[in-house]
């Protein structure tokens, strides 16, 4: 529960999709009046009926409120709440808070951080970890970057959204964690689908191999999770193909800046190029293995229950 002095925090909301909508829900719940803005108006009802504040655009937010979250897309779509027309920034006034939690790109973070900072605005980064489920029950890890006390001033309001609350460094250093977060998530998932297609290939069930290297060495989140719903025939999206693949070109434009090779990660976007080529932009990252079965001509998907053709 929130302390005294954040309790008379005002937090605007703006971007009500699959992570935002239960995001905002779970800050209200905490005792923060909360205003919303979503850019489809109809997405506002649901938070309207659990007793969020609607707003007619972020501009409205900002002027109301003591924080502002956003949790768009890509960057031009924050740079679009914050700087277009009606956006955050003009509604702002020296002192507000502005959080950044979508996934974007860490430099744009940087520039656009110092464009606050010329109007008094202090903002952090915190992208988050953790999924549509995570989102629902508040238990995101959330990675942030930016000045240590204005992350102690709002970190009742991240408590209401996630349980693993990290300050990674200056800011941009929060979308930095998370690009990192990816590259683990795309090359371990690589892994993942290999592993499946050699058990498939040689004759092993494949829950009977998830049931001993989810135990050994070997094991992981994305081996247990994404690989046990590759063998259960399950595509269906807990994170998409199209969002993997916004956060990857991320990763992969910040390290050509930093002439950082990424060989594997590399190989990982261009494997889930083949299932986007292939109609698989909204299935779940476990997808991946539409490609491997491509190129090892093979079935590894249970057709029957397979969620896609
Ligand atoms: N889903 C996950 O598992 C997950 C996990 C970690 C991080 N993330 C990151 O969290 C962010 C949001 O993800 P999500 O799954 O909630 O996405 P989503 O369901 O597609 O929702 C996107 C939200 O952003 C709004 N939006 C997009 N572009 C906009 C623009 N130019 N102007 C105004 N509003 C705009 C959308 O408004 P409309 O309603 O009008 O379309 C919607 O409210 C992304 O950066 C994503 O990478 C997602």
């Amino acid at each position: 529960m929130a302390d005294a002095k954040a309790d008379t925090m005002r937090v605007g909301f703006i971007g009500l999709g699959i992570m935002g909508r239960s995001m905002a829900k779970n800050v209200h719940a905490a005792g923060f009046p909360v205003t919303v803005w979503n850019r489809t108006p109809s997405r506002m009802e649901e938070a309207a009926a659990w007793g969020a504040r609607t707003a007619g655009s972020p501009r409205e937010v900002a002027e109301v409120s003591d924080v502002v979250i956003t949790i768009v897309g890509d960057t031009p779509d924050v740079l679009e709440v914050v700087e277009g027309p009606g956006g955050i920034f003009e509604g702002a006034r020296e002192g507000l808070i502005y959080i950044d939690m979508s996934t974007i790109s860490p430099e744009a973070t940087r520039e656009l951080a110092a464009r606050a900072a010329e109007r008094g605005v202090r903002m952090l980064d915190a992208p988050v970890s953790g999924g549509d489920i995570g989102a629902r029950q508040g238990t995101l890890s959330i990675m942030v970057g930016g000045d240590a006390d204005t992350l102690a001033r709002v970190r009742p309001v991240l408590e209401a959204m996630g349980k693993n609350i990290v300050h990674c460094g200056p800011v941009g250093s929060g979308q930095t964690v998370k690009a990192c977060n990816q590259i683990l998530c795309a090359v371990t998932l690589m892994g993942v689908v290999e592993a499946l297609a050699f058990a498939k290939r040689a004759g092993v069930d494949l829950e009977t191999m998830l049931q001993v290297t989810t135990k050994g060495a070997g094991g992981s989140w994305a081996l247990e999770n994404l690989g046990r719903r590759i063998a259960q025939g399950n595509l269906d999206p807990g994170f998409s193909v199209r969002f993997q693949q916004k956060d990857l070109r991320i990763v992969l434009q910040s390290a050509e800046s930093m002439v950082l090779p990424l060989p594997a990660t590399a190989l990982a976007q261009q494997m889930l190029r083949i299932v986007q080529a292939h109609g698989g932009d909204e299935d779940g990252t476990q997808a991946l293995i539409r490609a491997m079965e491509l190129m090892a001509d093979m079935d590894i998907v249970p057709r029957d229950e397979a969620s896609r053709g």
